[in-house]
């Protein structure tokens, strides 16, 4: 009883280690990785305030006539706006050592965004231009060292690597050769294993493809759901879902021998209960919760941590009434505790234990949001549409945390562990203090 209240207080503390970060000073091994960081973002951030300052001419000098409209929007929530493409961003993605968001947009470029000053004053980013064409999706590599587009024009997918200079600084090279082009309709969105086994791409008719990492057709999954809305790989690197016209969820298993070698795809299970098209899914980081979102004006959260060969199915934990449409996402976070459904131009955040709605943002973009993710701590929320790109606070994610060790006080027995919890307790909140407390920009 003792020892499993205690392993569950491990768990719980390993989840709230971005907790307690913010209270505890950076050890040495942090240090020296932000020296390393910085130099890989000097060179080439001058090189970005360069060109924004000659844009910034060119915009004075277009006179009052044309001026742009910007589009304003603040939020005791928001912790930064990311500013730096000329374009509207469509896609978004953390790098799985948690140092990396990029971004693309219709200006020919890749950003890549240090997520460490986040909460500073001046956001640092890298470019890799996309010669002759625009990416409209972007996922990091499972090492963080690569990075793979959806290109507009090419209509197939491009590998960037990015290798380090000798000064320690980054900089970009395209593979010399692109992916060939097999998708008759729109791409929706491209993944690489976890595992480094595959790539995946998934487009609006009812078509997945499975790649090696050379660019190698290894198979093709028709979903039978008339048309697609969305797919993705599970974080495991394990499973391939989609969803789309029909009521359901489809998730498959891609399965490789001992050796590696790519065997074949196999129908995993299905998420059953909604009763129209799904818009969208995610998946908590263990892959063992997912979230969707239907036309049927509701989320479901579903416990997936299933052994489908054995016969046993996902079942639904929540149905909670929320607004979506036509291109919402939805996001989960890693440990699954916040749930961000988006409409149009706003974004809803759910507390997924209870279903409470607990943050309401609206107009966060001029237009439509594209893309939506937690990074991977869970501290944060990002979300794209215009050119800016919107950081929040995860302040639900902190506020759940919370509530769960205030739960375990109630029921710890042992005087030591009591007080564990209490010191954690009041940690966890003076950082959410802290957080509510900041300045936004
Ligand atoms: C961004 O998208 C909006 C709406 O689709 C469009 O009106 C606008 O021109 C786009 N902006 C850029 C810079 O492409
Ligand atoms: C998932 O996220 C939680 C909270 O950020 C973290 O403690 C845990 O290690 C992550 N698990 C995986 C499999 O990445």
């Amino acid at each position: 009883m003792e020892i499993a209240a205690l392993a569950a207080l491990t768990l719980l503390l390993g989840a709230l280690v971005i907790l307690v970060a913010l209270a505890v000073g950076r050890r040495k091994e942090e240090i020296r990785e932000e020296t390393e960081q910085a130099a890989e973002f000097a060179a080439e951030a001058s090189a970005v305030k360069g060109s924004q300052s000659k844009k910034q001419k060119q915009e004075k000098q277009r006179g009052r006539k044309d001026k742009p409209t910007q589009h304003t929007f603040s939020h005791p929530l928001l912790a930064a706006s990311l500013k730096g493409h000329s374009g509207n961003v469509t896609c978004l993605d953390f790098s799985s050592n948690g140092k990396y968001l990029a971004s693309c947009a219709d200006d020919r470029t890749v950003r890549i965004w240090s997520t460490k000053d986040f909460l500073d004053r001046e956001h640092k980013c890298l470019r890799a231009n996309v010669e002759l064409d625009h990416a409209t999706l972007v996922r990091f590599s499972p090492d963080s060292r690569a990075f793979i587009t959806w290109l507009a024009n090419g209509d197939c997918i491009r590998i960037f690597k990015m290798t380090k200079k000798d000064d320690g600084s980054m900089s970009f090279k395209a593979a010399p050769e692109d992916f060939p082009q097999k998708h008759k309709a729109t791409i929706l969105n491209i993944g690489i294993a976890e595992t480094g086994k595959f790539i995946m791409s998934a487009s609006t008719d009812t078509c997945i493809n499975i790649w090696d990492l050379k660019g190698e057709l290894l198979a093709s999954i028709n979903t039978n759901q008339i048309t697609n809305s969305y797919a993705a790989i599970s974080p495991c690197g394990r499973f391939v879902a989609s969803c789309g016209f029909t009521p359901d969820v489809k998730v498959w298993e891609v399965c490789f021998g001992k050796g590696g070698d790519f065997r074949e795809v196999v129908r995993a299970f299905d998420l059953k209960g909604h009763s129209a098209g799904v818009h969208a899914f995610a998946f908590s980081n263990d892959s063992r919760r997912m979230v969707s979102v239907s036309k049927d004006g509701t989320w479901k959260l579903w416990n997936t941590d299933v052994e489908y060969k054995k016969q046993q199915d996902p079942y639904l934990l929540k149905t909670i009434p929320c607004s979506s449409s036509e291109g919402s996402r939805v996001a989960l976070s890693p440990d699954g505790r916040v749930v961000a459904v988006s409409d149009g131009c706003n974004v809803a955040m759910y507390d997924a234990a209870s279903g409470k709605l607990e943050e309401e943002l609206h107009g966060v973009h001029s237009v439509e949001i594209t893309d939506l993710r937690f990074d991977i701590n869970g501290r944060f929320l990002v979300c794209s549409g215009d050119k800016a790109i919107r950081v929040f606070h995860n302040a639900p994610g902190y506020r759940a945390a919370i509530k769960d060790m205030q739960d375990m006080l109630k029921k710890a027995q042992n005087e030591a562990m009591k007080q564990r919890l209490q010191q954690q307790i009041k940690e966890a909140q003076s950082a959410l203090d802290a957080v509510l407390a900041a300045p936004s920009n």
